[in-house]
């Protein structure tokens, strides 16, 4: 082996023992380098004579390749190794458990007011949503509250600080009972002129507002307005209708309904509606579940109907309620603390 061998030998050992590339460029230069040593190879041939000095500088630049090439190699195992490296540790592995996000779900009011809305479109009732905001003319006077009635005071229902544009105070409706006048009315307008008019047969499910709070009673709550508007529709429609409602509700036809005779302004007679459980944890007892009645005739003429033609009945029921009745819950106030121990038991 020559001198030039022994070189190569020593620039392949030198470029292993590299362990990073700025490892590697030092050693570069020891070798390749302005004062490497394959330079002081190339500067000590001026000795030599044209003769040897041709044989001579092609051994030195065959050497000189040599190790380039031997560089060029290591190069590129480090860049190699690197990407391994990333690669590993950057990798996923497949097989730990997934991160998951809570599955989530309906609240159970919102599931007590899809079945609500369900049993009754499959009675042929429409669902119509409504304002929160809401005139006082439509919470109150079209329903044929007097002007000084109690739940019209503040001490009752929230009012807010602006008024419609036709100038009328707004407050946050105290019951859903207000879409039953936007509703009839729009409906009159729409069929105007048939005869006999369509029915009038539609549910309003929503929030409602106000000034109460306790263990029975929350400052939002819900409730469910219906009505039921023709030429022959009596209280033995809302019983019928009543029946089958709650029966399907509380899935058992172990079930009776009672109406107590009652009062609310915009109804005449007027009735409360509780039911009763033959079996079950809550058997025997009378529980107040609606009020209802025959829909006044001044309520009736404010829908745009002729109240000598057209009669019915409405009822407002309470889906809270319901649904502390249907899962035996007993504070009101777990439903809106949104506290997820609760709530995840009915999913
Ligand atoms: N609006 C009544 C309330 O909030 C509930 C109600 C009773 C609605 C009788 C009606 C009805 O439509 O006929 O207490």
């Amino acid at each position: 082996m020559n001198d030039l061998d022994t070189l190569v030998q020593a620039a392949e050992a030198d470029f292993a023992a590299a362990g990073t590339p700025a490892q590697l460029e030092d050693a570069k230069a020891r070798f390749l380098g302005k004062t490497g040593r394959v330079t002081e190879l190339l500067k000590g041939m001026s000795a030599l004579s044209p003769e040897e000095k041709k044989t001579r500088g092609a051994a030195i630049n065959e050497t000189k390749q040599r190790i380039e090439a031997a560089l060029t190699a290591r190069r590129q195992a480090l860049a190699d190794a690197e990407m391994q490296a990333q690669l590993k540790a950057e990798s996923l592995d497949v097989s730990l458990p997934g991160r998951q996000r809570g599955g989530g779900g309906l609240h159970p009011v919102s599931r007590t007011m899809e079945r609500i809305e369900q049993i009754f479109a499959s009675m042929g009732f429409d669902v119509a949503d409504g304002p929160e905001i809401e005139t006082d003319w439509h919470s109150f006077t079209a329903l044929n509250n007097p002007e000084n009635h109690p739940a019209r005071s503040m001490q009752d229902t929230f009012y807010v600080d602006m008024n419609d544009e036709a100038g009328r105070p707004l407050c946050l409706r105290p019951h859903t009972s207000p879409m039953q006048v936007r509703y009839s009315r729009q409906h009159a307008a729409r069929h105007a002129g048939a005869d006999p008019m369509p029915e009038i047969r539609v549910i309003a499910p929503g929030r409602t507002y106000r000034v109460d709070s306790d263990a029975t009673h929350s400052p939002m709550f819900h409730q469910c307005e219906g009505l039921w508007i023709g030429e022959n529709v009596s209280f033995k429609d809302l019983k019928s209708v009543f029946t089958d409602f709650f029966r399907t509700f509380f899935e058992t036809d172990d079930l009776e309904l009672r109406f107590r005779p009652s009062f609310f302004p915009f109804t005449e007679p007027s009735a409360e509606v509780d039911i009763a459980f033959s079996s079950g944890p809550l058997k025997g007892r009378w529980l107040e579940v609606a009020g209802s009645g025959q829909v006044h005739p001044n309520v009736v003429r404010n829908f745009g109907l002729d109240p000598e033609r057209y009669i019915g009945f409405a009822f407002g029921m309470g889906p809270d309620r319901l649904t502390m009745l249907r899962y035996g819950v007993n504070d009101l106030r777990l439903f809106f603390e949104g506290d997820l121990r609760f709530l995840a038991q009915f999913q």
